[in-house]
């Protein structure tokens, strides 16, 4: 039963879909960061569901930092960000049967928490949650900024369709018409990382921000740099040359993802990720009665995504300025990020 992620900084989430707050504690923030409530704001607004490509669930996310905050900086002890839960309708979900969502962890959280947890609106599974990640995203990220690191994620494809956005977005409409979902793949960026960070075996960065990643609701695959198409080329094609451009040693190409034998080389972090289409569908679908165990048809209510991926963007984000602030903790000393 655990929640809780990290080294140097460790996040813990917690709440649930449905009930009043859900949350983050980040401990081990250095103290005297600034924190821009505005940007936490800003960061959060880019999660919220806008229009037919999202769910029609918009919570208004007023949070409050309830510790570890005194005078717009952090204390150096436990940070606690609460989010009220306020656009909540558990009644789509007090039914005498209650039939586990194909793709969801209706299933697998009845197996593990024994039918006690909350399951309403995907309960602590729910992507919910992800604003919990957001809001303590955006307490490290402009720190990260000040050391020069920055992160970005964009999409690349849905439904295997790549264009402009306007044209994905089709996509994801046309799927929301027909009461379906579709999936897509992100790409994210961490550029300024100076070489060195990591760990040669089992905390490699490779395997840290994976880790992070695959905790994120909906992902289902990532690779790094090129990742699988690196299969097809030779290693002289996918070797990338190292050269000394006025001083500094960088890479020709970037096929590696800024990443060898688990250590950043200073080139961006590149990794992409595979978001799956969304669990809830309108469409009739075949499962189980989680209360007698019978097969049963479901047909779904409540109110869904009909896809992630554009909400998943800033949770990519969030999630990968967590896990730098983490290992440069971790390679530097809690100090680094000291502001005084
Ligand atoms: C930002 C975000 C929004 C999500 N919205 C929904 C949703 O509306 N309906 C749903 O069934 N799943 C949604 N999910 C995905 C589920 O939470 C996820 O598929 C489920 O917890 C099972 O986990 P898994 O897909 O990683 O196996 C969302 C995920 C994220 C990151």
């Amino acid at each position: 039963m655990k929640n809780t992620f990290g080294n140097s900084l460790q996040i813990t989430l917690f709440g649930e879909s449905h009930g009043p707050y859900i949350g983050a504690v980040l401990d081990g923030l250095a103290p005297g960061l600034t924190v821009d409530e505005n940007y936490i704001r800003e960061l959060l607004a880019r999660r919220r569901p806008a229009g037919v490509i999202s769910t029609s669930r918009v919570e208004p996310d007023e949070f409050q930092i309830v510790s570890g905050y005194f005078n717009g900086k952090t204390t150096g002890s436990p940070l606690t960000i609460l989010i009220p839960n306020v656009a909540k309708r558990s009644s789509d979900y007090e039914k005498a049967e209650r039939i586990a969502r194909p793709g969801h962890a209706d299933y697998t959280a009845s197996v593990k928490y024994h039918g006690f947890e909350d399951f309403r609106g995907g309960g602590h599974f729910s992507g919910r949650i992800t604003a919990a990640l957001v809001a303590a995203g955006a307490v490290v990220l402009p720190a990260l900024k000040k050391k020069g690191i920055e992160i970005s994620c964009e999409i690349k494809s849905v439904a295997g369709v790549k264009g402009s956005w306007e044209e994905m977005e089709d996509v994801i409409k046309a799927a929301a018409a027909e009461g379906n979902s579709v999936g897509g793949v992100l790409e994210a960026e961490i550029k300024g990382v100076p070489a060195g960070v990591g760990e040669p075996w089992f905390d490699s960065v490779e395997s840290i921000l994976a880790h992070a990643m695959y905790s994120i609701p909906a992902v289902k695959g990532v690779q790094f740099g090129i990742g699988f198409e690196g299969t097809t080329l030779k290693g002289s094609e996918y070797n990338d040359s190292l050269r000394n451009k006025d001083g500094k040693i960088v890479t020709t190409t970037n096929n590696n993802g800024g990443i060898n034998g688990g250590i950043t080389n200073g080139m961006p972090i590149v990794f992409s990720l595979a978001i799956k289409p969304t669990p809830s569908v309108y469409v009739k679908q075949e499962s189980i009665d989680l209360k007698s165990g019978e097969n049963r048809e479901l047909q779904i209510e409540g109110r869904h995504d009909p896809a992630i991926i554009h909400r998943a963007r800033v949770v990519v984000e969030a999630m990968s300025a967590i896990v730098m602030y983490d290992l440069l903790a971790s390679r530097f000393g809690t100090d680094y990020f000291y502001e005084d």
